[in-house]
């Protein structure tokens, strides 16, 4: 039987991705797609409706993403988010323009009619607008069905046909989450019995389909993501599958050991260990910029792979652990024409000429799903709720050029850091914790002497998806303990501070 879908067009906003995790949450099954695709692509699936998201774009520019005109033919539901419900408005002959001033944030919507889509929701609600352009004129035949102070147009409809101005899958929404279900559930009819077990299941499908007999190798970093990755390519294709754990000199203090025994005796995989570190660390020498870094990382780690592919025979794939977070930080999506935050180098930083093929089964999940996705696989507890670390890992928590010396310094700072959290009992009820190496040098005062050193930060946040994230109210007595452990143990640090900021402003990671 084919699965039933509601297909989301991605046309870039960051919260598109936010609409799939909200259907997901409802066990609704979703794809999340450029507005380009074609049609072929849904042949294994029952579309039961589609969803426009919203965009940085007007539909003014001439660039901007189109409607998807083969969708018209299918006399589905159609909901346009923001964005979505402008293209609706242009394509349906209504009239939009362009506004120098944003509505945005918070605004009361007034509920003035009985449509499926506001069911069970009270006739006034907040929601959440982040909008430039506005629709002035209605599509013929359109009907308003709510309005805000600002927004004379906040919601419309035309049989099947509906769009919103403001945000629904933003948690600002105050019934966004029921607007969505009633979209999905009511107006699509679309079943909820969507999943991690046949997530897991498509997902087996997809890889042996994709792979045929070819061989795959997966890049371990020993992280929640790759180690589920190699799983999940391991359950479906066996000895198809080499991991190769690159130790690029960048991890934690006794990471690589560790990495090692758990993938091979806590996963049972075929995994090769290579020491790449002085290469890494070669290249990196006296780069400073944080974009470069990440590029020279994510270029190397090609370059072992393609290296290591060529021992093994019938190499066509390589596989990584990329999420979700990653791909629209680095946005790689197609079409929608997002800002980069950070190339994420694992997404961002791959060399756009390389010989090998992806292959990434979690592209399209959060930390929080494909943490249910390991239960599920039986992957361990500890493994499971071990912090994030990223692909390039200590290199962008040295600020400035990365030196051995530095490696050093924040390897046991930061080790220290993680083994206060945890006497403390406080690892697990923190999303992500490590200590930042600045490349500020302060004066203090050690003994009677005067010294003049390097300042150590750390951080610890508290994030459901790394998408925002709150700085972590960690008790001064451990903060205190820390500190004076990073001091008395640490040469070369004199100064220890604790990182308020939450994301955004900042992002999580200092470069
Ligand atoms: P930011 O700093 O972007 O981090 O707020 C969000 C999450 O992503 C991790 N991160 C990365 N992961 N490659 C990765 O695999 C990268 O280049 C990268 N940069 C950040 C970060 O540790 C946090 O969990």
């Amino acid at each position: 039987m084919k699965q039933d879908t509601i297909v989301i067009f991605d046309y870039g906003s960051q919260y598109t991705r936010l609409i799939s995790r909200r259907l997901r949450e409802l066990s609704i099954f979703c794809d999340l797609v450029s507005p380009s695709i074609d049609e072929s692509f849904f042949k294994d699936r029952n579309i039961k409706g589609f969803i426009l998201s919203g965009g940085p774009n007007s539909v003014f520019d001439k660039n901007s993403p189109k409607f998807p005109s083969w969708i018209k033919k299918k006399n589905l539901p159609i909901l346009g988010i923001c964005y979505g419900m402008q293209l609706l408005a242009n394509e349906s002959k209504g009239k939009v323009e362009k506004t120098d001033k944003r509505e945005y944030g918070n605004a009361e919507l007034t509920i003035n009619s009985n449509s499926l889509i506001f069911k069970n929701i009270p006739k006034k609600n907040n929601v959440w607008m982040s909008h430039g352009d506005k629709i002035i004129n209605l599509p013929p035949n359109f009907k308003i069905i709510a309005k805000t102070k600002n927004s004379f147009c906040a919601a419309f409809e035309h049989q099947n046909i509906l769009g919103v101005q403001f945000h629904p899958e933003v948690d600002n929404t105050e019934y966004g989450n029921q607007i969505l279900s009633n979209f999905a559930l009511e107006i699509c009819k679309t079943s909820n019995k969507w999943t991690t077990k046949n997530f897991i299941e498509t997902s087996l499908k997809n890889i042996k389909d994709q792979v045929g007999n070819n061989n795959v190798i997966c890049g371990i970093s020993g992280g929640v993501d790759s180690s589920i990755t190699a799983t999940l390519i391991h359950k479906a294709i066996g000895s198809q599958l080499t991991s190769i754990f690159v130790d690029n000199g960048l991890l934690r203090k006794n990471e690589s050991e560790e990495i090692m025994k758990f993938l091979k005796e806590g996963l049972g995989l075929n995994v090769l260990r290579v020491d790449a570190s002085d290469v890494f660390i070669n290249k990196l020498k006296d780069i400073t910029d944080p974009e470069q870094k990440r590029k020279i990382i994510g270029k190397e780690f090609i370059n072992v792979f393609e290296k290591e592919s060529k021992k093994i025979k019938n190499v066509s794939f390589l596989a990584q652990g990329t999420l979700y977070s990653d791909v629209v930080e680095s946005a790689i999506i197609k079409d929608g024409h997002q800002v980069v935050i950070k190339s994420h180098h694992n997404v961002g930083g791959l060399p756009e000429k390389m010989n090998l093929k992806l292959l990434e089964p979690l592209r399209l999940l959060f930390k929080d799903e494909v943490r249910e996705i390991g239960k599920e696989l039986g992957i361990n507890k500890e493994i499971l709720g071990r912090h994030p670390f990223p692909g390039p890992g200590l290199a962008i928590r040295i600020m400035g050029d990365v030196t051995d010396y530095k490696l050093n310094i924040l390897r046991e700072a930061d080790n220290i850091f993680i083994e206060e959290i945890k006497k403390a009992n406080l690892y697990d009820k923190i999303w992500q914790a490590f200590a930042v190496l600045t490349n500020t040098q302060s004066v203090g005062v050690m003994g009677d002497n005067r010294t003049y050193q390097k300042c150590v930060a750390i951080r610890a946040v508290n994030s459901r998806d790394a998408m925002t994230a709150d700085w972590s109210d960690i008790p001064y007595e451990v903060l205190s303990s820390v500190s004076s452990r990073i001091i008395n143990e640490v040469e070369g640090v004199n100064r220890v501070v604790y990182d308020i900021t939450s994301k955004p402003p900042s992002t999580i990671e200092w470069e």
